[in-house]
């Protein structure tokens, strides 16, 4: 963060294209209309507690109602203090009770084909199954429940029944590694893991249970391990008094199970995600802030229409999944796609095929994703026919405008409009996007705050920066979904979060707000580099090298320079294109051509791939390493590929 202590941050992204929605989707938009927008910001800026407290009464079920709507002690804050709700029964119960029973909540398509719907009263029966096995098992309120599981309708199922009896879930990513369970297991003092005997991936069956069963080692706290028989036949190690199976304890409990009334502020889940240290911090969200923001934010966003197929591609194990695969469009009754396998199995065209087959209408991506597909080529895209899509979007990182243009031309046939989403797992839900219906889009811009939502960019004493000025992004308010703390470490959250700027809650984002009042993301604040004293932000200087034509990702990262303080070092991806010295040339050529000669990079690397986190993120601390020629450091659990590593290390020799 020292980076952040002085000066100002150029910006040199300039993207003026602007994409207004068409009238067609204007007029049926949930949102339609500026005013509209304008009354509801205002409100929730001016009076919060009235505009929450109408907020909650209308949109969550309580069986018992709140006294107070907010209750801010910086920086601890509780909402709808002395409610009790259940964010189980407003995902299901309260679904039914509206008449929306036979409606399809999940539609779930497994990597080898396997094909499943289920109505919310299907749904609401296999949640009360479920929960009524974790009651066997002991689990109470309070208890944490670890889940690692592929992406079935029983990792949904399990999340759910969790909440419905005050269980805290705190799912892991079925790709991470058994010591990253036992870190989290541990940490969080886990009760139970539920998992499965395994998972498709790219035409494999990746055996879960025996990593887990690793885990479970080096996690005395856990005493039960229920066990999901995702893949018949499969030999699966099991246990005596420990192991279970889901279709033995599950299957056999009532249909029935009423949701247990909770105060607001009941926990409802941990999700563990990478920090500034290697030591992943365990964010903890609560009940009735994070599900109504969950579903107000996804109803505004993703304008959601009764009859709209929603696919959210994101794995249950990131926030992204919590917030628009669950606790959003359930309790908003939305009808959701899931799938469980790789994008390019078994062909590069698989999420077009289920596009098409399943008539989706709505498509919440991540560029990391979109910039795959461009690479494989667009004969995988024309194959199909798109057509029932009217809404897409973009979340995880900024989304480079040439992959945007790409989406919106190619994916969504130049009539969809694209809401970049900003948030972070903190935030519970989005924060900034465009409202489709009326937002004017600017490729690469998440644009406005949602209603609630006070962003401010500021320098480090807390001063607000002028038009286009780069500067450190807090928000001034809490919201419902706020993060309530980091579980077992409240200094780590103070410090964190609280510190930097008095009194406001501090993103770790750079960003930048234009002369019409949109946002630019600039990155981490610890990914912004300081080249001759002038302050870059890598995302911009990605973006040029990904507009050359030979580029298909870049990662830039800072390096030690002698006489600049640092210099830039680029890894890039190519395709069609020989990696030699002159392709090198041309692309600082590029850089220098689209930004200028302060952000031409130093140093060009061509590597096969980038080195990612499970999640698609590329890890810049390994490439800041790399680049400065040090070994590598921290956590690397969540490394997707370790010979990637190994690979541009040897380039090196
Ligand atoms: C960080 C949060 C949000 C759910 C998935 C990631 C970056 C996220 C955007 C966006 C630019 C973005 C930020 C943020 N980020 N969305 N639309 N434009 N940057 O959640 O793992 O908690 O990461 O991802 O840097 O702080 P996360």
């Amino acid at each position: 963060m020292s980076q952040t202590s002085s000066g100002h941050l150029d910006h040199v992204l300039n993207e003026e294209r602007l994409f207004p929605p068409s009238a067609e989707f204007t007029q049926q938009a949930v949102i339609g209309s500026r005013e509209q927008y304008e009354d509801l910001y205002r409100r929730a800026a001016e009076t919060p507690d009235e505009f929450w407290g109408a907020e909650a009464r209308e949109h969550l079920h309580w069986f018992q109602p709140f006294e107070q709507v907010c209750n801010w002690n910086t920086p601890h804050v509780e909402w709808f203090v002395g409610g009790k709700t259940n964010a189980s029964y407003n995902c299901l119960d309260l679904q039914i009770a509206s008449g929306h029973g036979d409606r399809v909540a999940l539609i779930w398509e497994g990597e080898p084909g396997e094909q499943r719907k289920l109505t919310y009263n299907d749904l609401h029966r296999e949640v009360c199954r479920a929960a009524g096995a974790l009651r066997q098992l002991g689990i109470t309120q309070g208890d944490v429940v670890s889940i690692y599981m592929p992406m079935t309708p029983e990792l949904v199922v399990s999340m759910l029944a969790c909440a419905r009896i005050g269980a805290i879930h705190s799912v892991i990513f079925a790709g991470f590694s058994s010591e990253a369970i036992a870190d989290r297991n541990n940490d969080a003092q886990a009760k139970l893991v539920i998992t499965a005997n395994g998972l498709y991936r790219r035409g494999k069956i990746l055996p879960l249970k025996e990593t887990v069963d690793e885990a479970l080692e080096k996690s005395p706290s856990v005493k039960n391990c229920l066990v999901l028989r995702r893949i018949a036949d499969q030999p699966t190690p099991m246990t005596e008094g420990r192991d279970l199976w889901w279709d033995e304890l599950v299957e056999t409990q009532s249909d029935d199970m009423p949701a247990e009334p909770l105060d607001s502020e009941t926990p409802l889940f941990i999700l563990y995600t990478s920090g500034s240290t290697g030591k992943p911090k365990g964010i903890l969200h609560t009940t009735a802030g994070y599900n109504l923001w969950a579903k107000r934010t996804f109803q505004w966003v993703f304008d959601h229409r009764p009859n709209d197929v929603y696919w959210c591609t994101a794995d249950c194990g990131w926030i992204t999944g919590h917030s628009y695969v669950v606790y959003g469009p359930l309790a908003a009754g939305a009808t959701c796609l899931i799938y469980e396998g790789a994008p390019n199995q078994p062909g590069p065209d698989r999420f077009w095929d289920i596009v098409e087959r399943h008539g989706v209408t709505i498509l919440y991506t991540a560029p990391t994703a979109v910039r795959a597909f461009i690479s494989w080529g667009d004969e995988h895209v024309d194959k199909h026919d798109l057509s029932t899509l009217r809404l897409l979007g973009s979340v995880g990182e900024g989304i480079n405008p040439k992959a945007w243009m790409w989406y919106r031309e190619k994916i969504g046939g130049g009539r969809c409009p694209i809401v970049d989403t900003w948030w972070q797992t903190e935030t519970g839900g989005i924060m900034m996007s465009p409202l489709p219906g009326i937002t004017a889009t600017k490729p690469g811009s998440c644009t406005q705050p949602l209603p609630g939502v006070i962003p401010k960019v500021v320098d480090e004493s807390g001063h607000e920066m002028g038009v286009d000025e780069g500067g450190m992004l807090c928000i001034a308010q809490p919201w419902p979904g706020m993060l309530r703390g980091i579980w077992g470490d409240e200094q780590r959250y103070v410090e964190q979060y609280w510190s930097t700027v008095p009194g406001m809650y501090l993103t770790g984002d750079n960003a930048r707000c234009d002369k019409d009042g949109y946002y630019w993301i600039m990155g981490r604040i610890d990914d912004v580099i300081n080249v001759a004293g002038h302050r870059l932000s890598t995302i911009e200087v990605e973006s040029a090298l990904v507009s050359h034509p030979s580029v298909c990702e870049a990662a830039v990262v800072g390096r030690p320079h002698e006489i600049k303080g640092q210099g830039i070092a680029a890894f890039v991806t190519i395709r069609d294109a020989e990696p030699d010295e002159k392709l090198r040339d041309a692309l600082r050529q590029h850089v220098r051509k689209e930004i200028g000669a302060l952000a031409q990079p130093d140093d060009v690397r061509f590597t096969a791939s980038l080195p990612k986190t499970r999640s698609g993120k590329i890890m810049r601390r390994l490439l800041r390493d790399i680049a400065a020629g040090e070994e590598t450091s921290g956590d690397t659990s969540t490394l997707e590929d370790y010979s990637v590593i190994a690979k541009l290390r040897n380039d090196e020799e």
